[in-house]
């Protein structure tokens, strides 16, 4: 091989090189796509507790059930099922996450990003609740789920709903006797930006006020703070 061929050769993987991290910073600094409540025709929720923004945690969720979905139909009736086992079989205002994620790669509102939600008790008030939806017991989400998760989160920074300097966990850390969200997934998530690892259970958190919009909030309110996932 000459000179010449090895350096070509070089300068080929340094450019490889760069193109993948530019590819890598720019996808995550993209906004993901966002499927508002009306595009998968959520029910209004039954009442609203606005939230205090930014919040210092992100709690990571799967859904175990349903299972996961890869195209748009699929996951809009996922988040249909999810937000009448939330409504109905468990009482709650509305579907207990902030946000879900899709195998097809978009993020569904739940509640948002200012509003409280049920999905992990001490938590409800303080983080933003994602589920991954899909079983992730045993293997991974695909990579283009994962992106928009990351994705959701850094837009939540850069808006100011979540703190900078914001604390990342899987769910069993802040509730005991569940898996969720799931073996496989959990071992993931502890190589991801900001994961902190809280002692299991955490004490309860200083919560930051919470502007109550109706009056007859305190059935659930207390729900919302014991509700399991
Ligand atoms: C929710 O309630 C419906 C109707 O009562 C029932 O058929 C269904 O099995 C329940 N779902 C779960 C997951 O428990
Ligand atoms: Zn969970």
């Amino acid at each position: 091989m000459t000179f010449r061929q090895t350096f070509d050769i070089l300068i080929c993987c340094v450019m490889c090189v760069v193109l993948n991290i530019v590819v890598l910073v720019v996808s995550s600094s993209m906004d993901p796509v966002i499927v508002s409540r009306s595009d998968w025709h959520a029910k209004p929720p039954k009442s609203i507790e606005v939230m205090m923004n930014p919040v210092p945690y992100v709690v990571i969720h799967h859904s175990y059930l349903p299972p996961a979905c890869f195209t748009t139909e699929e996951c809009i009736k996922a988040m249909q099922w999810m937000q009448d086992l939330h409504q109905i079989n468990n009482s709650w205002a509305d579907i207990g996450y902030h946000f879900a994620v899709g195998g097809d790669g978009k993020a569904y509102e739940g509640r948002g990003w200012s509003r409280v939600g049920a999905h992990a008790p001490n938590y409800n008030s303080i983080s933003i609740g994602i589920c991954i939806i899909g079983d992730w017991r045993e293997r991974l989400p695909p990579e283009s789920q994962l992106t928009a998760v990351h994705q959701l989160i850094e837009m939540g920074v850069r808006e100011g709903k979540i703190a900078e300097d914001y604390k990342l966990v899987g769910h069993k850390q802040v509730r005991d006797g569940t898996a969720c969200p799931g073996e496989k997934l959990y071992s993931s998530i502890q190589s991801w930006p900001h994961f902190y690892k809280v002692p299991n259970p955490p004490l309860p958190r200083a919560q930051p006020a919470v502007i109550t919009l109706k009056e007859d909030n305190r059935l659930k309110k207390r729900t919302a703070l014991t509700g399991i996932i």
